[in-house]
């Protein structure tokens, strides 16, 4: 497995307590890789320690063969233009249009000619099955839609790296199940593309990602592909897939 991100020996603490605690993780390059684990093991800590937003105590973590655990502010600045990320909420700018809220990021991180840029717009919303929706405001769309314009936001900008927190909690199903197509679509249509994906569900995990990363109690209780979860002996791991409170997993 070539690995696009690596963590060595991650420790981090908040109090007495190391939410990560001496983490080895690997996220392959080119895959879709879930990571997943009850509320509060840290997943949301671990995406932070990738952008460069919090910094361990202890450990290393290598980008793309770059040590960027001591990043300066303008390295650090630099370094998240490889990165897109699709909110919880797809926080959309409402007073501005579908086709501006998209267009918004390459204004803010690019020099490229207007025109350039507006094609570049076009095309990525087509690419997450919005054409012809540019004039439309976000009051106008459902859930399902202002997710895509999310999508369209955070991929316009050609990012090496798309991450996506808790794409589909709180959706219906029919909505969770067009997001995880997407999901899966551009990681094929997009040359290179790594995901990164946040959840709580293990179904959707299974059925969706390529390799699974399950945090519990700041380490890896298992990493691996949805068959190695699905034959998984491992008790922690069960119970989680089996939604049950009754278990060996504590609960803090
Ligand atoms: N800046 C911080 N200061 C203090 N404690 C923090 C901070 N950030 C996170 N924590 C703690 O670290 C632990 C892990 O938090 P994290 O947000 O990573 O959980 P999570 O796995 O993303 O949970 P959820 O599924 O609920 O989003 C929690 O106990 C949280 O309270
Ligand atoms: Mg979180």
């Amino acid at each position: 497995m070539t690995s696009i991100i690596t963590f060595k020996n991650i420790t981090k603490r908040f109090g007495a307590r190391a939410v990560l605690d001496h983490l080895d993780l690997e996220i392959p390059r080119g895959k879709i890789t879930f990571i997943v684990g009850k509320s509060g093991e840290g997943k949301s800590v671990t995406i932070k320690h990738i952008m460069g937003l919090l910094k361990p105590d202890e450990g290393r973590i290598i980008v793309d063969g770059i040590d960027i655990t001591d990043f300066e502010q303008e390295e650090l600045r630099q370094y998240r233009k490889k990165f897109g990320m699709l909110f919880q909420q797809a926080a959309l700018f409402d007073s501005m249009t579908v086709g501006e809220n998209v267009l918004f990021p390459l204004k803010e991180h690019t020099k490229l000619p207007l025109d350039e840029m507006l094609k570049r717009v076009e095309m990525t919303l087509a690419q997450v099955g919005l054409p012809n929706m540019q004039h439309k405001f976000p009051t106008e769309l459902s859930t399902g839609e202002k997710k895509r314009v999310g999508l369209a936001r955070a991929l316009v900008s050609r990012p090496e790296i798309i991450l996506y927190d808790e794409p589909t909690t709180g959706m219906d199903p029919l909505v969770s199940e067009m997001i995880d197509e997407l999901i899966v679509r551009v990681n094929a249509e997009i040359e290179g593309i790594t995901s990164i994906v946040i959840s709580h569900d293990l179904k959707a995990a299974l059925a969706t990602g390529e390799y699974i990363i399950f945090l519990y109690k700041g380490k890896i209780a298992l990493a691996g592909a949805p068959k190695d979860f699905k034959s998984t002996k491992d008790p922690v791991v069960r119970q989680f897939f089996s939604g049950k409170v009754e278990g060996p997993m504590e609960f803090l």
